[in-house]
């Protein structure tokens, strides 16, 4: 704990373990550790990270809110959604963290680990997944250190995450609300709070949704029945394939999720012919499981 603290002070990165993924975690107000991590990532500039805070008093110190904002941040803070909002603190979070936009994505994440770290740093920690551009994020210590670990100063092991995919992100700027990526905090959830999302601009302001994302090297193919021809086959559901390579035998959305990015990474590491992925209901939390299967898959624009 110390050490990572240490660490991001001297403008080092940090293996981070938050709730839906590992992070892999800089200064957010240093450019240069910034710079750090997409040199690690590879990842494209234009790009913005998210930075994360200790609770919603250090996120308004750093973007603007509405009462919409603030509604959400105190439903679902500690947890796994991200706000963007215009940003009021160029300085704490660098040009480079923003890809230079005038809006801030922030979160307060619920993990343990990663909320002690951004107390005692007492400032915004940009954390990407930890994986490099393009890849599956890791939701394991041991897939973190493989992905980013050769670039971090030190590495914090949260165990395994319990979310398994990244915080849903809304933007909530000039009084419209809008979905730029599922998460497990689901639309369903947002819409009860504060009303019908606004489906005008949905996606357009988020730079970072590449086709081809969360991949692994295999070919993935999804709402296959079975596994065809040295595929590995990825089930949901009671019999439905074989148990070692179930999202969930019982068909529950939450375990689905937290198992998704570790079995495509186990089923990529036997280097099948492909992976054969069973379909999975696209309401609730299927919505944000379905998003990330189609960048698998390299299906979506
Ligand atoms: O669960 C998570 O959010 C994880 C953990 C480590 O906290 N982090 C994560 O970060 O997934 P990253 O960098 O892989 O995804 C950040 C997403 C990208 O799609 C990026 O384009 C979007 O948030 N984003 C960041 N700042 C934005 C902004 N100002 N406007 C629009 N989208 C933004
Ligand atoms: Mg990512």
């Amino acid at each position: 704990m110390t050490e990572a603290v240490a660490a991001l002070r001297a403008g080092d990165l940090v293996i981070l373990p938050t709730e839906t993924v590992y992070g892999l975690a800089a200064d957010a107000g240093n450019s240069e550790a910034v710079v750090k991590i997409f040199e690690a990532k590879g990842r494209p500039r234009f790009n913005p990270l998210i930075s994360h805070v200790a609770d919603a008093v250090a996120a308004e110190r750093i973007a603007v809110f509405d009462d919409a904002a603030r509604k959400l941040a105190e439903a679902f803070w500690p947890g796994p959604l991200t706000i963007v909002a215009p940003c009021r603190d160029i300085v704490a979070v660098s040009d480079l963290a923003r890809a230079g936009l005038d809006s801030v994505a922030v979160r307060v994440p619920g993990h343990a680990k990663a909320r002690a770290v951004l107390d005692a740093f007492g400032g915004p920690v940009v954390a990407p997944s930890a994986n490099r551009s393009g890849r599956p994020s890791p939701t394991t210590f041991a897939d973190a250190v493989e992905e980013t670990g050769s670039f971090a100063a030190a590495a914090l092991d949260g165990g395994p995450c319990a979310v398994g995919v990244e915080s849903t992100v809304v933007s909530v700027l000039d009084g419209r609300v809008s979905l730029l990526r599922p998460g497990s905090v689901t639309r369903e959830e947002i819409e009860a709070l504060i009303g019908p999302l606004d489906g005008s601009g949905e996606g357009h302001r988020s730079p970072g949704r590449l086709t081809r994302h969360y991949a692994p090297s295999a070919p993935v193919r999804l709402g296959a029945d079975a596994g065809g021809e040295g595929e590995i086959f990825l089930g949901f559901g009671p019999g439905v394939g074989p148990e070692r390579w179930s999202l969930s035998p019982t068909g529950d959305l939450r375990e689905a999720a937290a198992n998704l990015f570790r079995l495509l990474r186990e089923a990529d590491r036997e280097t099948p012919a492909g992976i054969a992925v069973a379909a999975i209901p696209g309401v609730g939390l299927g919505e944000a499981i379905n998003d990330r299967l189609k960048r698998a898959a390299g299906f979506v624009g």
